[in-house]
């Protein structure tokens, strides 16, 4: 069985459908949720799944990137994961974290990469007239957003959208989206996933 900790920062809504989906035949289960935010939404629902919570404060260290990731690290250690999924886990991560990690960390990132690396990704292709928007789940490597991408999930953009309404409908889509990648990926499964909504 593999071992799947989960990073996060918010409300944690990919996070409950990856731990929801890990019974069964699935291959991995969840061993940890870790936030760089005590307070973040998150923690009290994994909690309330009976999955192990940390949190490892940011804003304590300042600048200092490496000295938090070295605790991010150390609570990451004592779970073992085999695999670790980012999922909403807002902070950016250096080079020398993301090598410890490369082949085996993913991220969902909420635009149809390569386009919109980065953030407010739903204004921006508003701004730009795209017909079509979406999310893509990849593999973690240095450069931000960037790595192979396994999953791409595609909606429609409305003629009236916001970026807060499309915001909502691909929410839906990303879950779906996590939840197909992560089975496939923990069954040894990298080819490409393209889905529709
Ligand atoms: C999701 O939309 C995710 O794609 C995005 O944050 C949201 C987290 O929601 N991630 C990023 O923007 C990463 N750069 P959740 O906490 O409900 O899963």
């Amino acid at each position: 069985m593999k071992r799947v900790a989960i990073l996060i920062s918010g409300g944690g809504s990919n996070m409950v459908a990856l731990a929801q989906s890990m019974v069964g035949d699935h291959k991995a289960r969840p061993v940890l949720v870790l936030s760089n935010d005590p307070s973040a939404g998150g923690l009290t629902k994994a909690r309330d799944m009976g999955i192990a919570t940390a949190a490892v404060d940011h804003r304590e260290y300042g600048k200092d990137r490496s000295a938090f990731e070295a605790v991010l690290q150390e609570k990451l250690e004592e779970a073992q994961p085999d695999i670790i999924c980012l999922a909403g886990f807002m902070r950016i991560l250096t080079e020398g974290f993301t090598a410890q990690y490369e082949g085996r960390m993913l991220n969902i990132h909420p635009s149809l990469l390569p386009k919109y690396k980065g953030l407010h990704t739903h204004a921006r292709a508003l701004e730009a007239g795209d017909k079509v928007h979406g999310c893509s789940v990849h593999e973690v490597t240095a450069a931000l957003d960037d790595g192979p991408v396994l999953g791409q999930a595609q909606i429609n953009v409305l003629p009236d959208d916001t970026p807060e309404t499309l915001a909502a409908r691909l929410l839906p889509m990303e879950h779906k989206l996590y939840v197909e990648v992560l089975r496939r990926y923990a069954a040894g499964d990298r080819s490409l996933l393209k889905i529709s909504g």
